[in-house]
């Protein structure tokens, strides 16, 4: 039905009006990328030359604009785009942080409340998730991802665009999701944004598409391209990635829309000589969207006159666009998502945050309570809240936070009103900011010192700005900025009992802190909630549960360092040992926090491992079952990590990969038995001719609560298929 009524328009379109529909432009108040500002605008959304805007927000300025796109010829509605990357008018914790909850149900409801709330303001569709794996945490980008790891990042792509896109698309509290950037944008070589990337098929296969294919399986409408050039070849003007795989192989009916400006960008890559070049690289490579480069409009028409772009091309393109439109309802009433009333409701709406405060401390991730200073004592009589980052409430908003316009602004729970909140009367607090982010001068340490020698309990909150990670925010060295490492150091001498609150857009190097200091817990950058999530886990209200789902390094010389490494033919034998193998002379050979790594208040036994059977057919399966018991006193949850080793293959494979999780509540004392199931396509892998297919042979089996907190082991054969030779590809 869609189908019929997008040719019965297509079929009533001029050219030009064809390619209005493949360019987007940016509003001038919010810009995402270098200024561009395009003075026509309006007049060209009149003219229909314009198929969408981004960075337009609000259910008035929607509004606004769509009665534009109704003057023109065909009245095809305009489809409003935005980054509502973790959230929108109530932002949760940045992506990287909502991955360390391993809680898929959590992630799949922030996106969720973030889709309901952009839908009411007049948004169609959100640049999200960004499903780039990415081993450097030098990548400003690192913060916008799930980290490291393909199966984790996965499993999260998919519960992010379930919950962006909501049952269906057309729904009012559903946005288009984009799954971007397509392909191995967080592989940039140094970590440097905007690098380019060199890798094998066989990685990008193994290591970087699965989560866009995960993407894909669970709808997502659109993909975006990525800036960077993959084994020289700009991914924009990329027909492998975009024409091969994703709209063939993968069957993708989407659309695909490029990044700002990155059609004109392969100008300066040295991949296209002018700007008409440039479009039809991308045109013919498969980029049906132009954002914000104008190159399609100038161009476009020019190029298919000249025979050089058959319209056939260009017609796909439209289609795909206009399919959506349709499916949005938007030829049924182009207003339909800007509804000033439901806007005012849903933004209002208390529920909204309370999932964040949830989502926010499940995010957390608790590194070191050593002297078991935390939980906190609600009766404690003074405690000095020091660092910069404990009254700004901008900070942790983190980047990518939108700036919510036409509404009341955007709120923010500081994480000094979060901690005189949960407090009582009879607690004292007391406030130093000690230094910036990234201050020079130790001007403020002396207020500090004199605050904490009133304090039983110091709590320091320090780490990045929020700047000071996401696009174009990379980072050459990755340690506590300014002199705040300095700061700990002086407080330390206090002897005071110190909380440190590490609050930052990646894994960073805090190497002393690390060693010398107790307790430390990771809370990144929260969001709207982050004051109340902050104080629910300093007190206890809630047990932190929180897993890294990146490798922290020791020092940034370390980088790229992962825990799905391969063994080489000198593997160490421990975090000391140096001689002949491979490793560094000047440092230990394990990371400074592991993957997958995260404390609680409590303590989780494994026990019982039990195996179905030892040996497999690749028409069966397998079930691995384990018992965990909450040993402590508390209850708390606990993530499962199930990693498997193919320990002989014709392509050598990971010493440990992740092939499972799962995260469970247990009550002090309880027990309860999980069961995995392992079936053939856990053990494939993608052979040099990009076959993907297992091999036979042993496989170790191991259960943990990080990837090195390994707490039971066993293994299992996969046996030969009859009439089948092990495969020597
Ligand atoms: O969506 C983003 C993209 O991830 C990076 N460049 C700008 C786009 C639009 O804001």
């Amino acid at each position: 039905d869609i189908d019929q009524k997008v040719e019965a328009l297509l079929a009533k379109m001029t050219l030009e009006e064809k390619v209005g529909q493949l360019n987007q432009y940016s509003g001038d108040n919010t810009v995402t990328g270098p200024l561009t500002i395009n003075p026509n605008k309006e007049q060209e959304i009149k003219d229909g030359k314009i198929g969408s805007l981004l960075n337009i927000m609000g259910s008035r300025y929607t509004r606004q604009y769509q009665e534009l796109a109704m003057k023109s010829r065909m009245k095809i509605p305009l489809l409003f785009g935005l980054d509502v990357i973790h959230g929108y008018k109530t932002t949760f914790p940045i992506p990287l942080a909502e991955a360390a909850s391993w809680d898929l149900a959590a992630i799949e409801l922030s996106a969720r409340v973030a889709a309901r709330e952009s839908a009411s303001s007049g948004i169609h569709w959100t640049f999200a998730p960004m499903v780039d794996i990415s081993r450097d945490p030098r990548w400003g980008r690192i913060m916008e991802g799930a980290g490291e790891d393909t199966y984790l990042g996965s499993a999260i792509a998919y519960a992010r665009v379930k919950g962006f896109q909501g049952k269906k698309l057309g729904d009012l509290d559903a946005v288009m999701a984009c799954a971007k950037h397509f392909a191995a944008y967080g592989a940039a070589i140094g970590g440097r944004d905007y690098n380019s990337v060199e890798m094998s098929d066989r990685t990008l296969w193994e290591t970087y598409l699965p989560p866009f294919k995960a993407a894909l399986d669970a709808g997502a409408a659109t993909f975006m391209n990525s800036f960077n050039d993959i084994n020289g070849v700009p991914s924009t003007g990329n027909r492998h990635l975009q024409r091969d795989i994703l709209k063939g192989q993968w069957k993708f009916t989407g659309f695909v829309v490029s990044d700002w400006t990155s059609i004109n960008e392969m100008i300066a890559h040295g991949f296209s000589a002018d700007k008409k070049d440039a479009a039809f690289a991308a045109i013919t490579a498969g980029s049906d969207m132009d954002m914000e480069s104008s190159a399609y409009r100038e161009n476009l028409a020019q190029l298919v006159a000249e025979g050089k772009v058959p319209e056939a091309i260009v017609d796909d393109a439209v289609r795909r666009i206009l399919r959506k439109k349709f499916e949005l309802g938007l030829f049924d009433n182009p207003y339909r998502f800007s509804d000033e009333k439901r806007q005012q409701k849903e933004l209002n709406n208390p529920e909204n945050a309370k999932a964040a405060r949830e989502v926010a401390a499940k995010s957390i991730v608790l590194l070191k309570n050593e002297k078991n200073i935390l939980p906190l004592s609600k009766g404690t009589k003074t405690i000095a809240f020091i660092g910069p980052m404990v009254k700004p409430k901008r900070a942790n908003h983190g980047f990518w936070a939108v700036d919510v316009k036409d509404i009341d602004s955007t709120y923010i729970v500081s994480q000094w009103e979060g901690l005189e909140r949960k407090v009582g009367k009879n607690t004292k607090l007391l406030y130093a900011r000690g230094c910036g982010f990234n201050d020079t001068s130790k001007a403020g340490f002396a207020e500090a010192i004199a605050v904490a020698n009133q304090a039983d309990v110091v709590i320091l909150s320090i780490g990045e700005k929020h700047d000071m990670s996401g696009e174009a925010k990379s980072r050459s060295t990755i340690n506590l900025p300014g002199v705040q490492e300095e700061l700990v150091k002086e407080l330390q001498k206090t002897g005071k009992p110190i909380v440190i609150l590490i609050n930052a857009g990646r894994p960073l190097v805090f190497d002393w802190t690390a060693d010398n200091m107790p307790t430390i817990v990771y809370t990144w950058w929260l969001g709207s909630e982050a004051g109340n999530a902050i104080a629910d886990v300093l007190f206890g209200d809630y047990n932190p549960s929180g897993k890294l789902p990146m490798t922290f390094p020791r020092n940034e010389g370390q980088i790229p360092i992962y825990y799905n490494h391969l063994n080489t033919g000198r593997p160490a034998k421990n975090e000391d040992d140096h001689i002949y193998v491979s490793a560094y002379i000047d440092l230990k050979n394990t990371p400074k926090f592991p993957f997958g790594f995260g404390l609680s208040y409590t303590t989780f036994a494994y026990a019982d491992l039990k195996l179905s059977k030892t040996a497999l057919k690749r028409s069966e399966t397998l079930t691995a079952s384990v018992t965990i018991t909450n040993t402590g006193k508390v209850a708390g949850e606990e993530v499962v990590q199930l990693y498997l080793r193919d320990k002989v293959a014709s392509i050598v494979r990971p010493v440990k990969e992740l092939k499972g999780f799962q995260k469970i509540k247990l009550a002090p004392g309880e027990s309860k038995t999980l069961t995995f199931t392992i079936d053939d396509n856990m053990l494939a892998f993608y052979h040099a001719n990009l076959d993907f297919k297992s091999e036979a042979g042993q496989f170790d089996l191991m259960i943990g609560a990080s990837s090195e907190d390994i707490r039971l082991k066993s293994g299992f054969e996969l046996l030969e298929s009859q009439g089948v030779n092990k495969d020597e590809s």
